[in-house]
Parts: structure tokens; C-alpha cells; sequence
């Protein structure tokens, strides 16, 4: 019965679509965690002395929603309006840029436009990277070389009835041949690692306010060390201030390999190396005010706790991972099945990121996310996902 069961589970995979599903974190203003897209649904995970395990995750799924079906999704905290945008959450629609107000806990749909950028050449929504300014509520962007803007000063929490278009503002000084950019916000600068040629531990500056480009590069050498940070991919993210106390002073910056993550102090100009997290994947990165949190292309949550100004704290801290009940498996798909996770977990796969980060890439401000793809599974009927929830109760049956 179990070979039976399993075979027909291997045929009815033949009927199982892939489609990529792209789930993003953001903070809400209050640093609660917030986890969209997640087996067709979104929730409320609630503030960090919950993540071991005590909370609740609250289910605020509601209408207006992004379908977060796209690539590359990626989720921006504005801090001063506890709203969250979210760039390419809608495959079909990838000038759609969803708005949660995380007070109202609505969503609006704000359109944008490409057409008339502008410069050189168009903004292309299929490539680029992106941090969303603290202060101006501006979102800047680098898409094949040129800098643009996509000004939401005016939105707050709510979409307004005209696009906006992305414009484009300047060229960067510094090489963008083969550049995939990873893109940091504190202190209103945008900080650009891994730039081609840049030497180790340092960044490249655009000063938002002046709309500037620093014309040398700025050094952050690791506290204690004589080394310095890689000038490889990887992913950020920029830890907040709380609320009422300004903007982002640091950023995680975490390399492609996950060997360590860097915290880079723009107030000091310096680097702080930290535990690597433990699980290597793919990942996209998201910062509160005391901690990172990750999530991997396999949909698993991990927080590095992080005290800001207490070098020998952090120097202490370990990767966690987050344990809340009541989250959909990894890759479960949204129709609600309980077999959905059985039949799709296994066959995961995942393609790696390509921004920069987030958190406060994703959130606001913050850095550029990553786009992180992760890939789940949709059955293509539901009826199909009953079948298999059916089969899958007999074959545990049968082990049992
Ligand atoms: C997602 O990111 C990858 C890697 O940067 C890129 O090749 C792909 O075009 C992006 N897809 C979309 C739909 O933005
Ligand atoms: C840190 O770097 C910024 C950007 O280059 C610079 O404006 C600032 O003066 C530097 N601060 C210190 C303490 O060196
Ligand atoms: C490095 O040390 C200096 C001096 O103690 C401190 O001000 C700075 O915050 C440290 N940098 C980081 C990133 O921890």
C-alpha cells in the first residue's frame, strides 16, 4: 500500500506546476516581524522576545494583497508611516507595487511607470536593485548602470490614483561593468560594496540630500582586526533607530558564502565581524533595531540578536532559529491542504539572489533586498491536492 501510495504520488508530481513564489519579511514600525507570502498567506509574527517559541503567529491575510508570485520580491519599511512596499510581488503586474499599512492592516495598489525615465536608458524592471531612503521616503535604484528615483514622499500608507514614474537622476562615477550591485542605506548615504575594482573594507557614497557621489571611496576597517570586510555579493540590511529617534546608522552586510556577518558603522567608520549564519542557502536579510533575521530560499527563519553600541555583546551572539508554530511549512502552496508540505518540501529548489538588502533593505530604508527566488510548488487543481492529502493520510497510516 505504501509503494502504491508513493507512486502515485511520484505520478501526480508530473501535474505539479512550479511556479516561483517569492515570500519577503519586513518590521512593522512597532519591530514586529512580519512574514508575507507564505503558503499563499501572510502573518504577523510578533516582536523578538516571541521568536522562541512563546508567541502566536497571527494570520493577516486579507484582500488587495499582493499574490507574492514574482521574483525578486523584495519589502521596504517606511519607519515613519508603518507602511511596508513591496516591489515585484505580482508576476503579472511588475509595475505594481503593493502598500501594507501595518496600522490599518490594508493593503492599496500604487502603480508606477518606466516610460519616461529619462537619461541614458530605461529603467528595467526586471533588473535592478533598490533601497528605500528613511527620511525622504524616496526609493533609489540602480538598473544597468544609472541611478533613478521613484519619489513616494507623498503616499505614506496609501497608494494614490497617479503613477509614478522612476527617473532617472545620474551615472555613478565608479565602473558598473559586470557590477551586481549590493546596495546599503545608512545615514541617508548609499553605500555601494562590492563595486568593480574597490579595494577591501571600503564603499562608495551617494549622499542622497546632495544627490552627490563621494568622489573617493570610504574606508570601514574591522574593529580589532587588521583585516578587512570582502568586496563580494552578498546581502544587507540596515538596523533601524526606534522610533522618534532617527535614521539608520548600520548595516549587516552578509557575503554570498555566509562565512561572517560584517556590521559596518557609518557613524565611525568602522566594521564589526560577527557570527556567520549557521545555515549557508541562499538568504535574504531583514534588520529591526536588535536583530537580523533570516530567511532562506527554503523559507526557514534564523535571528542573530543585536545590541547596538555593545561590540562584546555582539561579539557573543549566535544565529537562532526562529520557532513559532502556526507558519506554513516551507513551499507549501496556498491552497490549504494539509499535504501541500509533504508533497512539495522535498523538491525545492532555489536560485540565489541577486540584491542586496533588506532590511532595511527591506525595510526602509535600508538596504536593497535580495532577491531571493525561492521556488514552490502550485498544484494545478485542488482536487489533485486532495487526492494527494488522501493518499499521503493512508500511506502515514500505513507506517504507522
Ligand atoms: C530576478 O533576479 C535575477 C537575478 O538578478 C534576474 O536574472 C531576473 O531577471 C530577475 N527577475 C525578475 C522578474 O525581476
Ligand atoms: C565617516 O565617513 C563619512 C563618509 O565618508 C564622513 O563624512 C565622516 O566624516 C566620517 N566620520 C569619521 C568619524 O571619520
Ligand atoms: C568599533 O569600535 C569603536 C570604538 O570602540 C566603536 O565606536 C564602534 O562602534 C565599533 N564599531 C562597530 C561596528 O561595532
Amino acid at each position: 500500500m505504501l509503494s502504491i501510495a508513493l507512486s502515485a504520488l511520484l505520478s501526480f508530481s508530473l501535474l505539479i506546476q512550479q511556479v516561483h513564489t517569492s515570500p519577503c519579511l519586513a518590521f512593522d514600525s512597532d519591530f514586529n516581524l512580519l512574514a508575507f507570502g507564505f503558503g499563499g498567506k501572510d502573518f504577523n509574527l510578533g516582536p523578538q522576545s516571541t521568536w522562541n517559541g512563546n508567541g502566536a503567529v497571527t494570520d493577516i491575510t486579507t484582500t488587495g494583497r499582493p499574490p507574492f508570485d514574482g521574483a525578486n520580491t523584495t519589502c521596504y519599511l517606511a519607519q515613519f508611516f508603518s507602511a511596508i512596499y513591496v516591489i515585484n510581488g505580482d508576476a503579472s503586474n511588475p509595475d505594481n507595487v503593493g502598500i501594507y499599512d501595518a496600522t490599518a492592516k490594508s493593503w492599496t495598489t500604487q502603480q508606477i511607470s518606466t516610460s519616461n525615465t529619462g537619461g541614458s536608458s530605461n529603467f528595467d524592471l526586471t533588473s535592478f536593485d533598490a533601497i528605500l531612503d528613511h527620511d525622504t521616503n524616496v526609493f533609489y535604484a540602480l538598473s544597468h548602470g544609472a541611478l533613478y528615483n521613484l519619489d513616494f514622499s507623498a503616499l505614506k500608507t496609501t497608494a494614490t490614483s497617479s503613477s509614478i514614474p522612476w527617473l532617472a537622476v545620474s551615472n555613478p562615477p565608479f565602473t558598473t561593468d559586470g557590477y551586481d550591485p549590493v546596495m546599503a542605506l545608512a545615514q541617508n548615504h548609499i553605500h555601494f560594496l562590492n563595486v568593480p575594482g574597490a579595494q577591501p573594507g571600503t564603499a562608495d557614497i551617494f549622499v542622497i540630500h546632495f544627490s552627490f557621489f563621494q568622489p573617493t571611496p570610504q574606508a570601514y576597517p574591522i574593529n580589532g582586526s587588521s583585516n578587512n570586510f570582502p568586496e563580494t555579493h552578498g546581502q544587507v540590511a540596515s538596523f533601524f533607530q526606534p522610533s522618534g529617534q532617527g535614521v539608520q546608522q548600520e548595516f549587516a552586510f552578509i557575503p554570498d558564502d555566509a562565512s561572517a556577518t560584517y556590521v559596518i558603522n557609518v557613524e565611525s567608520n568602522t566594521t564589526a565581524q560577527l557570527a556567520g549564519p549557521s545555515d549557508k542557502s541562499a538568504s535574504t536579510f531583514y534588520a529591526s533595531v536588535n536583530a537580523l533575521v533570516q530567511l532562506t530560499s527554503d523559507e526557514k527563519l534564523f535571528f542573530l540578536p543585536y545590541t547596538q553600541g555593545d561590540a562584546s555583546t555582539n561579539a557573543a551572539a549566535q544565529w537562532t532559529s526562529i520557532t513559532l508554530t502556526g507558519l506554513p511549512a516551507a513551499g507549501s502552496s496556498s491552497s490549504s491542504s494539509s499535504a501541500s508540505s509533504s508533497a512539495t518540501g522535498s523538491s525545492h529548489t532555489s536560485s540565489a539572489s541577486s540584491k542586496s538588502g533588506s532590511g532595511s533593505s527591506s525595510s526602509t530604508g535600508s538596504a536593497s533586498t535580495p532577491s531571493n527566488t525561492s521556488a514552490g510548488f502550485t498544484l494545478v487543481a485542488s482536487s489533485v491536492m486532495s487526492l494527494i492529502g488522501g493518499l499521503l493520510v493512508v500511506a502515514a497510516t500505513y507506517t504507522l
